[in-house]
């Protein structure tokens, strides 16, 4: 174990470096404890993670500097100056703690195998690698896996925007047959067959009930790990903030592209989360020999949502390949160039899609597109990933082994495709080298 996290030192940049000291001294005080058993004692942390600040009340709250700048009304759209919308926080350092000890267990899927971290790995920009998501027994899952960062200020969740909250979402993949396959009851025993979580949950919850552990404490905790997932110092906010040297001219150029009202991307994927969190139909096609995704026409029962899906934020998206809800394609370049493909291009002949006004045919030259792609690739921030821990409370594997699929890729061999393997040890070091 340690000699692979040595060889992995070798080939990490500076920042990696420094996450990777970062993680040691945090570990040092670990003992690495045989699969199964845990050699020291779980103890939740009683500090907020890094970009939030402890109240007087003993909860975190979010600290940024976009909450120095005032709201989105006046500054036109794609202004570097805009304020973040309301978000999710207050939650307490234990509940934050307790929910990544939750979400990285495979003992919250039906059969030990799964965790949430499955298919939001941290290495992997929190989502998988994989064009569609994989669950419990191969099952395959029909949309990919989105990123979690930055889902603090979301407001509907799902490609389709079908839940209103984290909590409400969470219930989608425990409860689903194909990706965790558990029951309510079934999660509630496991929990509390288990001595550690027993405490861990009497820690974060010390006014619960009596000793019972509560599925509406399990979604709480889950909530607040996610909530903690913020990417905001990216060279781009440095640049948003005034230090114009943070970003490259051909970052600048792609920005402009990016900004313009002819490729109008900002108009949907708007600044500083770059999603408006609307939904929007743009007619992207679905892999080879899929069928439609109706996508929100299901949430609101409405046809003329037809192929609409939550604009998803652009944070990280470097790191999250392959694209759009289907992973239809494989690098950002192709995904980036299906916006000059015309409006409505790869919708199936006889479908009567709404397509939105701002897809149309900006005719973006390939120099053009190349820069949009410099862009995107300066809006990466990965400083404050949470530390994976060496156990969970149920002894199981952090993480858990997603079963490999080969099917469920594409063709295109984008880095993280590439990097995928079955392996949840190899995945970890493999992808931050
Ligand atoms: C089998 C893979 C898989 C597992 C396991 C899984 N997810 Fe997901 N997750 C997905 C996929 C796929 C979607 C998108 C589904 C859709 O939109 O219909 C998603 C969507 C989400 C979203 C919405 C993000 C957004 O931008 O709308 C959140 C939040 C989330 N998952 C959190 C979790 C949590 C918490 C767990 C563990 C309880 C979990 N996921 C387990 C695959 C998975
Ligand atoms: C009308 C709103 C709208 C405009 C304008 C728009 N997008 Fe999007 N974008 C979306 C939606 C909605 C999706 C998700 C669609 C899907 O999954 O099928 C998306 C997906 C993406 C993705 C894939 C994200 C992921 O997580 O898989 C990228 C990259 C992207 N857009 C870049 C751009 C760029 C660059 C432009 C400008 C050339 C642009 N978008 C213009 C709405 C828009």
């Amino acid at each position: 174990m340690m000699a692979r996290v040595y060889t992995t030192t070798l080939c990490l940049g500076l920042l990696g470096l420094a996450l990777l000291v970062a993680n040691s001294i945090s570990d040092a005080t670990e003992l690495r404890p045989e699969a199964g058993e845990l050699a020291e004692p779980i103890v939740l942390s009683d500090r907020c993670p890094a970009s939030f600040e402890q109240t007087e009340a003993g909860v975190c709250e979010l600290r940024n500097m976009y909450q120095f700048y005032d709201s989105l009304q006046g500054r036109g759209v794609g202004g570097t100056k805009t304020a973040l919308p309301e978000h999710r926080d207050g939650f307490s350092p234990e509940q934050i703690d307790l929910g990544r000890y939750l979400f990285f267990d495979p003992a919250l899927s039906g059969d030990g195998s799964t965790s949430c971290a499955s298919c939001h790995h941290p290495n992997l920009g929190f989502s998988d690698g994989r064009a569609r998501a994989v669950g419990v027994a191969g099952h395959a899952v029909k949309r990919s896996s989105p990123t979690l960062w930055n889902v603090a200020f979301l407001k509907h969740l799902f490609w389709d925007a079908r839940a209103d909250s984290l909590e409400e979402q969470a219930q989608g993949p425990l409860y689903s047959p194909e990706e965790m396959a558990n029951t309510p009851a079934q999660l509630l025993a496991t929990l509390q067959d288990n001595e550690t979580y027993r405490r861990l949950f009497r820690q974060a919850f010390p006014d619960g009930e009596l000793d019972e552990i509560s599925l509406g404490q399990v979604y709480l905790s889950l909530a607040a790990f996610q909530t903690s997932l913020i990417s905001l110092n990216s060279r781009y906010d440095r640049y948003a903030h005034g230090f114009h040297a943070a970003l490259s001219d051909k970052e600048i150029e792609g920005m402009n592209v990016f900004r313009s009202f002819v490729a109008r991307c900002a108009e949907c994927h708007t600044p500083p989360l770059f999603t408006n969190q609307q939904v929007a139909v743009i007619g992207s096609p679905e892999p080879e020999g899929l069928p439609l995704d109706i996508g929100a026409e299901a949430t609101w029962n409405a046809p003329k949502m037809k192929g609409g899906f939550k604009v998803p934020t652009l944070r990280n998206i470097a790191k999250t390949a392959p694209y759009m809800h289907s992973g239809r394609f494989g690098t950002l370049r192709e995904a980036v160039a299906f916006y000059t493909g015309g409006r409505g291009h790869a919708v199936p002949e006889g479908v009567d899609m709404h397509i939105h006004w701002h897809i149309w045919e900006p005719n973006l030259t390939d120099v053009e597109l190349d820069r949009l792609v410099d862009f995107l690739g300066a809006l990466t921030d990965e400083t404050f990933t949470p530390a994976i821990r060496d156990a969970v409370p149920s002894g199981l594997t952090p993480i858990g082994v997603s079963p490999l699929n080969k099917s469920n890729k594409t063709s295109h061999t984008s880095d993280s495709v590439a990097r995928d393997s079955g392996d949840s040890a190899e995945l970890t070091l493999g992808a931050a080298s």
